[in-house]
């Protein structure tokens, strides 16, 4: 078991296998960045691999890769298969933007993948090529369907956005309750590369538009999970809300975040990281144990999220750890 400095035991890891994207989602990447990582900097599956096996051996036994947007990775089923044939009964989740899942879904299905949370912010094409700034909507809809025939639990990401994709909480909430998945309501967090036009939705007001339908009762958090539960007491369907804007969840945070480049990152909003990609690299399995051992030992006690002391958060952009 992996316990960091402040008690809290670590089970999961977040894998970043690319931080490009083909979509350019208003609160995450409306430019394309300056620069990309370049691609010899990117950590080949193998040596990802290696690092993902050490934090398996040494406790870890939930992973997601994200990115970026990670089915950009041509042969993602492959690293989905090597991770799952090392420990098939692992947690194994991908998140994804579901534009290029209608051809992978099965593979991914059949390399061992069990849950995906896809993002759906509108179902208007207009405005959901407006939020991505690309004619998404029916590739990410043909996605959620072939991920839900292969048998993939899939869950649904919605960042509600003040004029712009606000009154369809309720629309995309129905959507999900017919297909017996779970929505998650994530709170917009401001950040330096999100376009500076877009105002994100309170929780508070999230909550309000549900109400204006339906009771409410407050179920709570799951254990570890940032998404607290609610559930509808007119037909018994529960939905989550992340309010990252609260940090109750840090006390007990059980992640760590590896980016494709191989930097070892122990809390988002913060930029401490170590490299574990020359351990990889060299095969040397003890200093890629001793690295992520000393990343816990160091894993920040809270973020610092609306707190006004700028030095001691995050440039980080979410597009490079996957969020
Ligand atoms: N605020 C809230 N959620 C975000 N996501 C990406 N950027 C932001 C942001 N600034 C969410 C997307 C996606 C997941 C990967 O992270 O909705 O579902
Ligand atoms: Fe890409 Fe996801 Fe960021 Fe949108 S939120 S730009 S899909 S990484």
């Amino acid at each position: 078991m992996l316990i960091d400095g402040h008690g809290r035991s670590v089970n999961y890891l977040r894998v970043s296998v690319t931080e490009r994207c083909n979509f350019r989602c208003q609160y995450c990447m409306p430019e394309k960045p300056f620069s990309w990582v370049p691609t010899e900097n990117l950590l080949s599956f193998d040596e990802l691999f290696k690092f993902i096996k050490v934090a398996i051996d040494e406790g870890i036994n939930k992973v997601r890769i994200t990115g970026g947007e990670p089915l950009l990775r041509e042969d993602l089923d492959k690293f989905v298969k090597l991770i799952h044939d090392y420990k098939p009964d692992i947690d194994l989740a991908i998140t994804t933007n579901g534009f290029l899942l209608p051809n992978v879904a099965h593979k991914l299905k059949d390399a061992g993948l069990k849950r995906l949370n896809i993002s759906l912010d509108s179902l208007k094409p207009a405005v959901a090529a407006q939020i991505a700034q690309k004619n998404v909507l029916s590739h990410v809809l043909e996605g959620i369907e072939k991920a839900l025939e292969v048998g993939l639990t899939v869950k649904i990401n919605m960042v509600p956005l003040k004029g712009i994709n606000e009154n369809e909480i309720l629309d995309i909430l129905e959507y999900a309750r017919e297909r017996n998945i779970r929505i998650r309501y994530i709170e917009y967090m401001e950040n330096v590369h999100a376009s500076s036009n877009i105002k994100g939705m309170h929780g508070k007001e999230i909550l309000n538009v549900i109400k204006s339908r339906y009771t409410i009762k407050k179920i709570g958090r799951v254990s570890n999970s940032p998404s607290f539960n609610y559930e509808i007491q007119e037909n018994g369907y529960i939905f989550g809300l992340i309010d990252p804007h609260k940090h109750d969840f840090c006390e007990d945070c059980n992640r760590i975040r590896l980016t494709a480049e191989g930097h070892l990152i122990p809390c988002l909003y913060f930029d401490e990281a170590q490299s574990i990609a020359e351990a990889v690299k060299e095969n040397n399995i003890d200093r890629a144990t001793a690295i992520l051992k000393d990343v816990l030992a160091n894993k920040p006690k809270e973020n610092r999220w609306g707190s006004d002391d700028e030095e001691n958060s995050s440039n980080r952009a979410f597009f490079e750890t996957g969020g």
